[in-house]
């Protein structure tokens, strides 16, 4: 039961983003939609809206669609590089979204534009270096992903890289890769985070659009079985290790890379822009990321092979991108008593170590 002093979990990141507990559920393609954006705020957590993976007038019906269900603040996420970045940014802006989250491509005179506006802008990284160009490039806050969060992850654990990031920024640092619980939510808050950023655990609630087959094979895997594959796009990527990634890697390069322009062309329909609008986003994010040609124009690859599972309820027919986390979890509980959950373990745990420490000082104190 809460009492007065019952900590509130208030921190740098809530006031930023004006929800009330500092948990954010991150962007997902094909899986962050309304209704899970909707009930993690109206849980009291922040949720952002996968708008990676639709046009802008998808993007914009999204918004309305969260709007009609909660009057909480909440999120887009959308990639710099496409030709719609420009037209979502000011979709975001005439309807006063609180924040917007990128990762790959950041461009500056965008999010100066967002912040001009009073948006918060909250990048995803992966690495030390890249969380402070993304401050140098305007960020309010970063979000740290370590090696076990699921999609596109760098090889270092949070454990380790958590630490690195928050020493070396002044601005909120949030947490994700492998969070699932309030214990976690204190171990991130004791590392000096403001919060933890969920996608998996969003993943698997009852209001995540994901039909229950695919689900199902989340709940079912093993960690060991969640695994980082460069297959897709050259870039590393954790999913579970399903029928489709096992025939995938078995691939040649040709046979990728014409995958790639098929994927591409479909990818293209959705984020708006034609082939050569295309090529030169993969160029521009060649330039930026140091990757190659061909890993950029691989990077269509992944959000459409994700359709097939997570929209069409195949899991063995498409890619199922994981945080290792699914591993060890095997409920699916709403957004509401998820939130609930993991507020109330936050707090217990923290009340329980000032318990056994206070308790350690009192042997000490009897014995010396
Ligand atoms: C199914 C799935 C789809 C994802 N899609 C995106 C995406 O479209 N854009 C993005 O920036 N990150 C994406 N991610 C990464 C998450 O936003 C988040 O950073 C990651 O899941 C955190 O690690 P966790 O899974 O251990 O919680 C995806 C992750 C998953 C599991």
């Amino acid at each position: 039961m809460a009492t007065a002093n019952t900590p509130s979990l208030k921190t740098r990141l809530t006031d930023l983003l004006g929800c009330e507990y500092p948990v954010i559920q991150t962007a997902m393609g094909w899986v962050a939609n309304p209704d899970l954006v909707a009930a993690t705020c109206n849980a009291g957590g922040f949720g952002f809206l996968a708008g990676a993976v639709m046009t802008p007038a998808e993007v914009e019906a999204g918004i309305q669609a969260i709007k009609a269900k909660t009057d909480k603040p909440f999120g887009v996420n959308f990639h710099m590089y496409t030709p719609a970045a420009n037209e979502i940014i000011e979709i975001c802006i005439r309807h006063k979204v609180r924040a917007v989250s990128y990762s790959r491509s950041p461009a500056k005179q965008m999010i100066q534009r967002l912040k001009d506006a009073g948006i918060v802008c909250i990048p995803t990284v992966g690495a030390v270096k890249h969380a402070i160009k993304a401050v140098e490039m305007g960020a309010d806050a970063v979000v740290v992903q370590g090696g076990e969060g699921g999609g596109h992850t760098g090889s270092v654990a949070s454990n380790i890289l958590l630490p690195q990031v928050v020493e070396a920024l002044k601005v909120p640092v949030v947490a994700a890769g492998g969070f699932k619980d309030g214990r976690g939510l204190v171990v991130a808050l004791a590392y000096g985070a403001e919060g933890i950023a969920m996608g998996t655990r969003f993943l698997m609630t009852k209001e995540c659009p994901v039909p229950d087959q695919t689900k199902a094979r989340y709940v079912k895997a093993k960690p060991e079985e969640i695994i980082v594959s460069k297959k897709l796009d050259g870039m590393p990527q954790r999913m579970i290790n399903n029928e489709f990634l096992q025939a995938l890697e078995k691939k040649s390069a040709i046979g990728m890379l014409i995958l790639a322009v098929r994927n591409g062309l479909a990818f293209t329909k959705i984020t708006g822009g034609s082939l050569l609008q295309m090529l030169l986003s993969a160029w521009k994010m060649k330039k930026s990321n140091d990757m190659s040609f061909t890993q950029t124009m691989m990077a269509a690859n992944a959000p459409m092979m994700i359709q097939e599972a997570m929209v069409n309820g195949h899991p063995a027919d498409g890619i199922l991108p994981s945080g290792q986390v699914a591993g060890t979890i095997k409920d699916l509980p709403t957004g509401a008593e998820l939130m609930a959950q993991i507020v109330s373990e936050a707090q217990a745990t923290l009340a329980k170590l000032s318990e056994r420490t206070a308790t350690k000082s009192a042997v000490a104190k009897a014995t010396s």
